[in-house]
């Protein structure tokens, strides 16, 4: 039986003397085990993640947490930015990375539009995404501006994981995705951002693209772990984007990434060899034939 989110862990759930993946067996990661984790000075992983079969290879090989991000509008729909995005695009993709995993915590971004109205708009978007997709969480980008639909989520019972720095949902506002908090007074904005969120009862802190020893200043000064993208390794967690982090995405990725296998290529190959095949005649052979 699941044990319940609410009940103080017991035995093996308690988290000691395990990582926040091996620590939990019988059911997905909460908000808890990510609070716990921190105490414990555990680092850990997330990754993006848009449909059910990449997110079951994800939770598999041990990725805690998985956040269908936003990030889905350049990286899986074919937009340029993440600003088209729905609702209902967002509670597709995350019914879809729920259902193809066991054990990660499950986070679905909130799109643009769908909170920035009113503490009211964001708790009617984020039931969507807790209700009809069953996500455990929801993120939601902005810092002292987003505090009070945090604080409303919250209070109603909805974990909410902050997104401040380059919010890429401003994309236009900022003209591009230039580093943030650079200089005194966009650090100390950062800062107050960073408080503001905690404040609200948010249970972690996504940081992209900021100076490293910005980042690992705001980790120190926060009780709740923050997520570094772009972010230097002072963070408590890091997240990349996953098909920058497999190598699918075309072009230039961006500096903070690192590149874990080339899939591009390795798909690509595949694909060239079917049609190549196919074009000689060699394809099927008599093992993929029925007699
Ligand atoms: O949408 C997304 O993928 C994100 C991550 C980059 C944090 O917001």
């Amino acid at each position: 039986m699941n044990a319940s989110p609410l009940q103080p862990a017991q035995g093996k759930d308690k988290g000691e003397g395990h990582t926040l993946y091996g620590g939990v067996t019988n059911r997905r990661v909460t908000v808890r085990d990510i609070a716990a984790a921190k105490q414990r000075g555990e680092k850990w992983a997330m990754l993006t993640a848009y449909d059910a079969l990449t997110a079951g290879v994800f939770d598999e090989a041990g990725i805690p947490v998985l956040l269908v991000g936003d990030s889905a509008g350049n990286c899986h729909l074919g937009y340029e930015t993440t600003v088209p995005v729905t609702m209902d695009q967002m509670v597709m993709l995350s019914a879809a990375v729920v259902r193809g995993t066991r054990r990660a915590l499950v986070i679905g971004d909130m799109p643009f539009g769908s909170y920035q109205e009113s503490p009211a708009q964001a708790m009617h978007n984020a039931a969507r995404l807790m209700k009809e997709a069953g996500v455990g969480a929801v993120k939601l980008e902005g810092g002292e501006r987003s505090a009070r639909s945090i604080e409303l989520l919250v209070e109603a019972g909805v974990p909410v994981m902050a997104h401040i720095g380059l919010t890429p949902q401003s994309v236009h506002a900022f003209g591009g995705y230039p580093v943030q908090g650079r200089g005194d007074e966009a650090a100390h904005q950062l800062l107050r951002d960073a408080k503001a969120v905690q404040q609200a009862g948010a249970f972690a802190v996504v940081l992209e693209a900021v100076p490293a020893e910005l980042a690992a200043q705001v980790t120190e000064q926060l009780a709740v772990p923050t997520v570094g993208i772009g972010a230097g390794a002072g963070t408590d967690a890091q997240v990349l984007v996953w098909t920058d982090m497999a190598g699918m995405t075309a072009g230039r990725v961006p500096k903070f990434v690192k590149q874990y296998a080339d899939l591009r290529s390795v798909l690509g190959n595949a694909a060239r060899e079917f049609a190549a095949e196919v074009g000689a005649g060699t394809f099927p052979a008599p093992e993929h034939t029925f007699k």
